[in-house]
């Protein structure tokens, strides 16, 4: 048989997914599962978005250009400018979800063997992204002690190489639910400025910010225009995780150039979902201060509910609907998987995220899990009552 190439070989499973099968056994077995392990919003999805994708009038579902429709794109730099971001339509490339933004980003930045740091833990997929582009991840741990903040810029300067092209954040984070400050955004851009490296700012939950504190993107600091590139979306911000649009924003030409590239070789981004997307741009702000509001009182029942564990330890989320928690166990992978196979409270069980798969480094977070607060909160509660009961009776 042919064989698979060693980058295919290499790729890493999805550290949620391969948890699937067992979650498909408990249904078989009559349970029912709390999922707390995905990050898909049991929101709904604007109206005006839907209606758009009902009511549109085309005859040809033909492509659009390859950086996305005019139209979209232009409501996009006033999207950006509601947001104090100053940036124009020509700034902007949309893109199959946020997803393909960071691949196109890495493309257009890196070549093999180049180096990208990134706080950990981070958002598992970006080990798949690299990989697939042939770039080392090279971590800086932060601490659930530190609520997971930025880690002392001297730890991301001692990892600075030659090979070193780029800093990737997550804000506000998964999994962490971290909400980078504007002074650490600072130490940042003063860092990449110093080295000459980019700033990628991965912003898919830019609205996600609570307890009001005002999010503060890349794009809006001064001097590191050629700097910086943000990655967007608009699978969380209206729940439209199966549009498949994303975009990356950035006021370096030469970057916008290089991705279009990419973009033109996979001819057009998704053309209904850019025009749900389109749509979407109207939500009112109502909309917003809803979700907001209802994230806000979920993660509030979820950290005191996960604070009433004995053993466990939480880092209080301040963006994003993640948090991570430490468990008094010694390997949430085989912890996860006796949850959906072995426990169940009254029929009931859990899916949580191990959180291993979102470090790069090897044996930290093994006591750790992720939780998406996803669900509603009589659910929230019931399932980490279950997580509760678990601990107490689990022995690994
Ligand atoms: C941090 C982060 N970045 C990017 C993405 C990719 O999102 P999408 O491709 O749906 O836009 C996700 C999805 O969960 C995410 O959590």
């Amino acid at each position: 048989m042919p064989r698979i190439s060693k980058k295919g070989q290499d790729m890493p499973e999805s550290p949620i997914r391969k948890l699937v099968p067992f979650a498909e056994n408990a249904y078989k077995q009559g349970k029912t599962v709390f999922h707390l392990n995905i990050g898909q919003p049991d929101i709904k999805t604007p109206q005006v978005a839907l209606d758009a994708v009902k009511i549109h009038s085309l005859d040809i579902l033909a492509y659009t250009r390859s950086e996305g429709s005019e139209a979209f794109r232009e409501k996009l730099a006033n999207y950006y400018a509601n947001h104090s971001i100053p940036v124009k339509h020509d700034d902007i490339i949309v893109t199959t979800g946020g997803s393909e933004a960071l691949l196109f980003a890495f493309g257009s930045i890196t070549d093999i063997d180049d180096e990208v740091i990134i706080p950990e833990p981070f958002y598992a997929n970006y080990n798949g992204f690299s990989t697939a582009s042939g770039v080392k991840v090279v971590p800086v741990i932060s601490k659930i002690e530190d609520n997971f903040a930025l880690p002392p810029i001297e730890e991301f300067e001692k990892l600075i190489t030659a090979k070193t092209k780029a800093i990737l954040i997550c804000n506000p984070g998964n999994p962490t639910g971290y909400l980078y400050s504007k002074e650490e955004i600072k130490k940042l851009a003063a860092i990449v400025k110093k080295h000459d490296l980019f700033l990628i700012a991965d912003e898919v939950y830019r609205e996600f910010a609570y307890d009001g504190i005002s999010h503060y993107s890349i794009l809006q600091e001064e001097g590191l225009e050629n700097h910086a590139i943000v990655i967007d979306s608009v699978s969380k911000r209206y729940s439209m995780c199966g549009a498949r649009i994303g975009c990356l924003v950035s006021k370096n030409k030469e970057v916008i150039k290089t991705a279009l590239k990419f973009a033109q070789a996979r001819l057009s981004p998704p053309t209904l979902a850019q025009i749900a997307s389109e749509a979407a741009l109207e939500t009112p702000q109502s909309y917003f201060d809803d979700v907001i509001d209802e994230y806000v009182q979920r993660r509030n029942i979820l950290i005191e509910e996960l604070n009433k564990i004995e053993g466990v330890q939480v880092a209080n989320p301040k963006g994003a609907f993640y948090c991570i928690a430490q468990l008094p166990i010694k390997n949430s992978d085989t912890f996860a998987q006796w949850l959906l196979e072995s426990f169940d409270v009254n029929g009931e069980t859990v899916m949580v995220a191990p959180a291993a798969g979102f470090y790069s480094t090897p044996g930290v977070g093994l006591n750790q899990i992720r939780i998406a607060y996803v669900l509603n909160k009589e659910s929230l509660v019931k399932a980490v009552n279950i997580l509760k009961e678990a601990l107490k009776v689990y022995k690994d």
